[in-house]
């Protein structure tokens, strides 16, 4: 299939290295210099029958989008990206996907800077207790089957916190902030691509479970107070675990346990045992 993506395409701000063409993820990786959203690319080439694994890097958004319609602010020096994939199975089991991504971004942030990062609830990958990632996953299903997915993720990587808007800036933070350096996106996107392969390979076996234990370890916020806001209502209590649809599992008060499927989280108070 040859699919035209016009002269935005030609603009290549850094080469994804040979190894990965070999792979399903990354293969092939098409790089703009400006889209509104890397996620509505991806889905628009997903229509177009481009293949699983399809990688959509854009230098910057003007329209990038966050959970909950929110903008996603995407300056210069930010890896931006979307992954396409068209695992065969229930569309339930697509949450999954998100806590597969994350897990991925905070361990290729672990292993290869050496920073301490940590999940929070829903998707949102922090380094020092700041928001250095986020993730957003959007489907498509036809009946019960899961026609593609588009793994979206933003990673604030080469630029001051500045570039963001002035009430990001005290909850957010960048890998050039914490490392006081530039990182080379390459490697990065490499690193991390080949994180979500390894992964993808249990999904697609459906070994869910050990995606979920693992998005459990680095959820540092599991045990402590948390308060929940979504727009239906506002839910307070112990944060206990996540099922296998990625939703919070919160201990109430009175000692029931409420299953919550959206919302924004804020920890109230961090248990002492973790
Ligand atoms: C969130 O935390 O609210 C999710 C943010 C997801 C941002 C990424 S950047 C690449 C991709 N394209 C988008 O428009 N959004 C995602």
């Amino acid at each position: 299939m040859c699919v035209n993506m016009g002269r935005n395409r030609a603009y290549q701000p850094f080469k994804v290295r040979e190894d990965l063409q070999k792979r399903i993820i990354g293969s092939p990786t098409l790089y703009f210099r400006e889209l509104p959203s890397t996620n509505d690319m991806a889905k628009e080439l997903a229509l177009r029958g481009v293949r699983e694994g399809t990688v959509v890097v854009a230098r910057t958004q003007n329209k990038g989008r966050g959970r909950q319609e929110r903008k996603w602010i995407s300056p210069e020096g930010g890896l931006w990206l979307s992954i396409l994939l068209r695992p065969r199975t229930n569309p339930k089991h697509a949450p999954v996907l998100t806590l597969l991504a994350s897990v991925a971004v905070a361990k290729t942030l672990n292993r290869s800077f050496q920073l301490k990062s940590e999940i929070k609830w829903p998707n949102d990958v922090l380094v020092n207790m700041k928001k250095i990632c986020g993730i957003l996953t959007e489907t498509r299903t036809k009946r019960e089957t899961l026609e593609f997915a588009v793994v979206g993720i933003g990673i604030n990587a080469n630029f001051a916190v500045d570039a963001l808007p002035a009430h990001l800036r005290d909850s957010s933070t960048t890998l050039q902030e914490e490392l006081k350096r530039e990182v080379e996106r390459e490697t990065l996107l490499h690193d991390l691509l080949l994180e979500i392969e390894s992964s993808y390979k249990v999904f697609v076996k459906g070994q869910f479970t050990h995606i979920l234990d693992e998005w459990r370890g680095l959820a540092t916020f599991l045990g402590a107070e948390v308060e929940v806001e979504s727009h239906r209502e506002k839910v307070e209590g112990r944060a206990v675990n996540i099922d296998s649809y990625g939703a919070l599992i919160v201990k109430l008060r009175n000692g029931t346990l409420r299953r919550v499927l959206s919302g924004d989280l804020r920890i109230i108070e961090k248990s002492e045992s973790r």
